[in-house]
C-alpha cells in the first residue's frame, strides 16, 4: 500500500517555516562597491542592471544606500585613474580604494572589505606581475613570488585606511601566509583575512571585467585560477589557506559550484562564504527582462541553495534587492 509516509505533512503553511532547514537574512549579504577614480559621475554598469561605477565623491553615498536596505557589508573594487605593468595604483596609499576606504570607514558602520588583486590596476590586466614576452607566448604566466610583495603592500595598505578585512583574489600560490604575516607586522593583527580559496578561471566572470575593467589583455587566467573540472583540489587549496591564517574560506563562482560549497562546509570548521558572480546576476537578469523568469524569485532561490549547501555568508549584487524584501 503507497504511500507508507507522508512527507506532504509538514508543507502547510502554518509548518513549511518550522521545518524549513536553511534562512536567508540582510546580514549574510556582502554588497560589490565600484570606486572609479576615472569619472565624476555615476557610470551604470550595463551588463550588471541596478550597479553603477561610482566616483570618491559618491563612495560614502553609495555604501550609505547599502547600508539602509539592511546589509552590514560591503567589498571595494576600484577602478584607477592609470594603470602599470606592475599595478602600483593597487598599494598607493592615496589610491582610489584606499581613500575610498578612508572615508567609508570614517563615516559609516559598514563592515569594509577590500578586494586584494592586481588585475584591475595592471595594463596588461593579469592578477600579478607577468613573465618577460608574456604578450606573445601564452605559455608565459604571471610570476607567482614577486607578486607575494604587491599583494601584501596592497592588503597592508588597505588595512592603513581602515578596512575590516582583506579578500585577497588572485590565486597567488602563498598569498595568505605572505598577507597575514605583514599585516601582523604592520600591527594589524585585528584585521580579518577571507581568501577567495577555490576561485574556479569561469566565464562567468564576464561582466565584472566591463564593470572592474579587469580583462586581461592577452592570454587568460587559466595558470592561477583552479580548472573548472577539479573538485578535490578545491580541498587541497582551502586546506593551504586555513594553514596560512585565513579566516574565512571563500569558493568562486557559487551557484554552478555547490559540490565545492558543501566540501568545504563539511571538511573545514572555518566560515564558508560563496560569490554569486556577476554572470549568475546578469544572466538572471537578461532571461527576466526577455520575461522567461521572475526576477526576484530565482534571485533568492539562488541565494538560498547556496546557503543550503553550506555557504555562512554570500557576496552578491542581489544583496540590495533582496534585503529588501527579507
Ligand atoms: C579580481 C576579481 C574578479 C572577480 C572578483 N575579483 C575578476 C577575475 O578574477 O577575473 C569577479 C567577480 C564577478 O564576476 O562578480 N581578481
Amino acid at each position: 500500500m503507497y504511500p507508507t509516509d507522508r512527507p506532504r505533512r509538514l508543507r502547510t503553511d502554518g509548518i513549511r517555516p518550522l521545518v524549513s532547514e536553511s534562512s536567508l537574512s540582510a546580514t549574510d549579504l556582502v554588497a560589490p562597491v565600484f570606486v572609479d577614480a576615472t569619472t565624476d559621475e555615476r557610470v551604470p554598469i550595463e551588463s550588471m542592471p541596478g550597479h553603477e561605477r561610482v566616483p570618491l565623491d559618491e563612495a560614502v553615498a553609495r555604501v550609505e544606500e547599502v547600508r539602509d536596505t539592511g546589509v552590514e557589508a560591503v567589498i571595494l573594487f576600484g577602478i584607477p585613474e592609470t594603470k602599470d605593468s606592475t599595478g602600483s595604483r593597487a598599494y598607493a596609499d592615496d589610491g582610489v580604494v584606499q581613500r575610498a576606504i578612508r572615508r567609508i570607514s570614517e563615516s559609516t558602520d559598514a563592515y569594509v572589505i577590500g578586494d586584494v588583486c592586481l588585475c584591475e590596476y595592471t595594463d596588461h590586466g593579469h592578477c600579478g606581475v607577468t613573465e618577460e614576452g608574456a604578450e606573445s607566448d601564452p605559455t608565459l604566466t604571471v610570476r607567482n613570488d614577486e607578486t607575494l610583495a604587491l599583494l601584501a603592500e596592497t592588503a597592508v595598505s588597505q588595512a592603513d585606511a581602515g578596512a575590516d578585512m582583506v579578500a585577497p583574489s588572485s590565486m597567488t600560490d602563498g598569498q595568505v601566509a605572505t598577507i597575514r604575516e605583514a599585516l601582523d607586522d604592520a600591527g594589524h593583527e585585528d584585521v580579518a583575512l577571507m581568501s577567495y580559496a577555490a576561485k574556479y578561471e569561469s566565464a562567468f566572470y564576464g561582466p565584472f571585467r566591463d564593470a572592474a575593467d579587469g580583462a586581461p589583455a592577452f592570454g587568460d587566467r587559466r595558470h592561477y585560477q583552479m580548472d573548472p573540472a577539479n573538485r578535490r583540489e578545491a580541498l587541497r587549496e582551502a586546506r593551504l589557506d586555513a594553514e596560512e591564517g585565513a579566516d574565512v574560506l571563500m569558493v568562486k563562482p557559487g551557484l554552478p559550484y555547490l559540490d565545492v560549497v558543501s566540501d568545504l562546509r563539511r571538511e573545514f570548521d572555518r566560515p564558508i562564504a560563496a560569490y554569486n558572480v556577476s554572470g549568475e546576476y546578469a544572466m538572471l537578469h537578461a532571461a527576466a527582462e526577455k520575461g522567461w523568469l521572475d526576477l526576484e524569485a530565482v534571485a533568492h532561490e539562488s541565494l538560498v541553495a547556496l546557503k543550503r549547501a553550506g555557504a555562512d555568508l554570500i557576496v552578491t549584487y542581489f544583496a540590495e534587492d533582496l534585503a529588501d524584501r527579507l
